[in-house]
């Protein structure tokens, strides 16, 4: 095993600092947790999940987990719940979801056929962005989600998603609509835009549509 010095470590605990992380025993324990108990079902995941100690859940109304077809060919993978679906417990049930739904419709899809979840299962305070440290402790929940429903296409819709699991810092410019892949699932990810932006810049909606359709053919062809 590679030795690390003092002055690594220094090094790697200013990294944390400088990144918002102020103490790594929480994600250290979740790791533990993961790789002592084996996940073998999405009842049992999403139990293990409403158990993480994090501090988002004392502001949240409602743990959201993934709906949809749990043998879905096409995964969809948002960022975080707002305030409606913080509300009604159901991932995408706001305005982005109404858009989701219509682009969903555009290419001969619904909420039957795919399977929706998010990076983190509660709503961050004020709909902020997921910290740094939210992700690196939600990734392992989000790899295991994916791989219980174990579908063939991960859309990521937005660059939160699309970063977080592909752990990349290349824009959304440069990720969109590029298929990837990550080592730890055999499915294929595309990166396309977050509902939420289209809302803000209709004139990208036509790049989400094509990249909604890149799936439609790739799971025909
Ligand atoms: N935005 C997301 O990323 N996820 C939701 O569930 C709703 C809005």
């Amino acid at each position: 095993m590679q030795k690390v010095d003092d002055k690594d470590i220094t090094q790697i605990l200013e990294w944390f600092a400088d990144s918002g992380v102020q103490d790594i025993s929480s994600e250290r324990s979740i790791v533990q947790k993961n790789s002592e108990k084996e996940i073998k079902t999405l009842a049992e995941l999403k139990e293990v999940m409403r158990n993480v100690d994090i501090s988002i859940k004392a502001c949240a109304l409602n743990m959201v987990f993934g709906v949809g077809n749990e043998h879905a060919d096409i995964l969809l993978l948002g960022e975080a719940p707002g305030a409606e679906e913080d509300k009604q417990g159901i991932p995408f049930v706001g305005q982005s979801g109404q858009l989701l739904d219509k682009i969903l419709a555009a290419v001969g899809l619904d909420r039957t056929k795919v399977y929706i979840t998010n990076i983190l299962p509660w709503r961050p305070p004020g709909n902020r962005t997921p910290t740094l440290q939210e992700i690196t402790m939600f990734r392992p929940y989000v790899i295991k989600h994916i791989s219980l429903v174990n579908p063939k296409i991960v859309v990521c819709l937005g660059g939160t998603a699309s970063k977080a699991l592909l752990q990349t810092t290349q824009t959304m410019t440069q990720l969109r609509g590029k298929w990837a892949k990550v080592e730890e699932l055999s499915a294929s990810i595309l990166p396309t835009f977050h509902p939420a932006y289209l809302l803000r810049s209709p004139s990208q909606k036509r790049e989400a549509w094509v990249d909604f359709l890149t799936v439609k053919n790739r799971m025909q062809g």
